[in-house]
């Protein structure tokens, strides 16, 4: 069993709290750092994600002065050669090229699984079952089933001591936990509206190939889950409440592409010659839902917004103010005080890079801005304080299953004609 030495609290990121310790950078060798445990980490897979969560936790100790030391301790893909290759590049000590052997080791005590969807569960649930906490990147399963049974396991686990976490990293945006915390101070008051959006293009070309992306056994649904899962889990955080139901409705533009000629880099691949095969999930995805309080929410997932290249935008409007963000300009929140004399009132910028908005204390100095990359910092340092702390971090596998929830019912109401569909509890 794996335990972690419990820390006294440490703030969540919306508190205030020194923890900078910018300027000294710490050592991240094995073992006891500064007298501090090691979190000794296993990550499965390597690519994309697997560099943004390596350079998570590369730096998350380096600028955040954490109760645990992350070493990057094991890295899993299946390719020997390019595994290894990605140890080098992203500074991890040793390598498996399969995640069961990764799960096994004793020297490990997160699962890091950085996979697509079609795998989440598996590795997910054996991880826990060996007494591992995890962190599982989005959407958290490929079903609601699979995601049940993740969401059993990860509470049964909790008992144990382990805990486990979905990689939502927008919450960890400074200005989208800045907008989490006006909202829960009543600034905007009762919420009417919840408008997200997250607009991409890479599919605007008919001869992009069929990346596992756009299958649907291995990604669960299109641009659902992938960008529409992001923007569930965000409108939800942002509002402090859950959709009860949703209307939808989906569409694949384009049905049959080539198979791919090589290795997916990021969102990017090419085309093999001749052979082409049916896309099977969702090119876009449009919904509307309720929030218990009565806010109307709508939600647009697409990869063919064309000139969007990660545009996730929100908007929520409150009887007393309306905040607003969009990814593109992510240093950024819009705010309108809507008490303020109609004269002079108006939407203004928050440049939100201060030292006491939310993780800006152990950055920069002000005006000196943050970009993706610092939401998987921030993620890993959430983690390793929650872990600290014997407390349960967020989101947890129990609110990637209500997401994964919100989904199925998107496709199911996509399925009869839009019909409004309650969210299953
Ligand atoms: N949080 C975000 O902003 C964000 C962004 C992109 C992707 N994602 C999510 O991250 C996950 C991975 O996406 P990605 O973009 O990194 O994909 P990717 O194609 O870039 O990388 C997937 C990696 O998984 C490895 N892999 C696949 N099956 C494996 C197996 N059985 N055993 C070991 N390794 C295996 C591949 O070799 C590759 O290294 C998905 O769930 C995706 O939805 C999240």
């Amino acid at each position: 069993m794996i335990r972690s030495a419990r820390t006294p609290h440490v703030r969540h990121p919306d508190q205030d709290e020194e923890d900078s310790h910018m300027g000294q950078p710490q050592q991240q060798s094995e073992g006891t750092e500064a007298g501090k445990p090691p979190l000794r980490v296993g990550m499965v897979g390597y690519a994309f994600m697997g560099a943004a969560h390596s350079q998570g936790w590369r730096t998350a100790g380096r600028v955040f002065d954490l109760p645990l030391n992350p070493v990057q301790a094991v890295i899993c893909g299946r390719d020997a050669t390019a595994v290894r290759a990605a140890a080098d590049r992203h500074g991890w000590a040793s390598v498996e090229t399969d995640w069961r052997a990764l799960v096994e080791r004793d020297d490990i005590d997160l699962v890091d699984i950085c996979t697509p969807g079609d795998s989440h569960a598996e590795i997910a649930l054996a991880a826990l079952a060996a007494g591992k906490h995890v962190l599982c990147e989005k959407p958290l399963a490929n079903s609601a089933e699979e995601a049940e049974a993740m969401a059993a396991a990860a509470e049964a686990a909790y008992g144990r001591g382990q805990l486990a976490m979905v990689g939502f990293n927008y919450r960890r945006v400074p200005a989208t936990a800045l907008a989490r915390s006006m909202v829960a101070e009543g600034r905007l008051g009762s919420l009417r509206h919840v408008r997200v959006t997250y607009l991409q293009d890479w599919l605007v070309d008919p001869e992009f190939p069929l990346t596992w992306r756009l299958r649907k056994e291995l990604a669960g649904s299109g641009a659902l889950g992938d960008l529409g899962a992001h923007i569930i889990d965000l409108a939800q955080y942002l509002a402090g409440e859950q959709l009860t139901g949703v209307s939808a409705l989906t569409e694949t533009f384009v049905k049959e592409r080539p198979l791919p000629g090589g290795a997916v880099k990021g969102l990017s691949a090419v085309s093999a010659e001749g052979a082409t095969g049916q896309v099977t999930v969702d090119d876009a995805a449009l919904f509307t839902g309720r929030f218990p309080s009565g806010a109307l929410a709508s939600f647009e997932a697409t990869r063919y917004a064309t000139g969007r290249k990660n545009a996730l935008r929100v908007e929520l409007n409150g009887e007393r103010g309306s905040l607003a963000f969009d990814l593109e300009r992510l240093n950024e929140l819009s705010y309108h005080d809507g008490t303020e004399p109609a004269a002079h009132a108006g939407f203004r910028r928050i440049l939100v890079t201060e030292p006491d908005h939310p993780y800006l204390d152990a950055w920069w100095p002000p005006g000196h801005g943050l970009g993706y990359e610092h939401t998987f910092v921030h993620q890993a340092r959430d983690l390793v304080h929650a872990i600290a702390e014997g407390r349960q971090p967020e989101p947890s596998f129990a609110d990637g299953l209500q997401v994964q929830r919100v989904l199925a019912a998107v496709e199911e109401s996509a399925e009869k004609n839009s019909v409004y569909t309650p969210i299953a509890v």
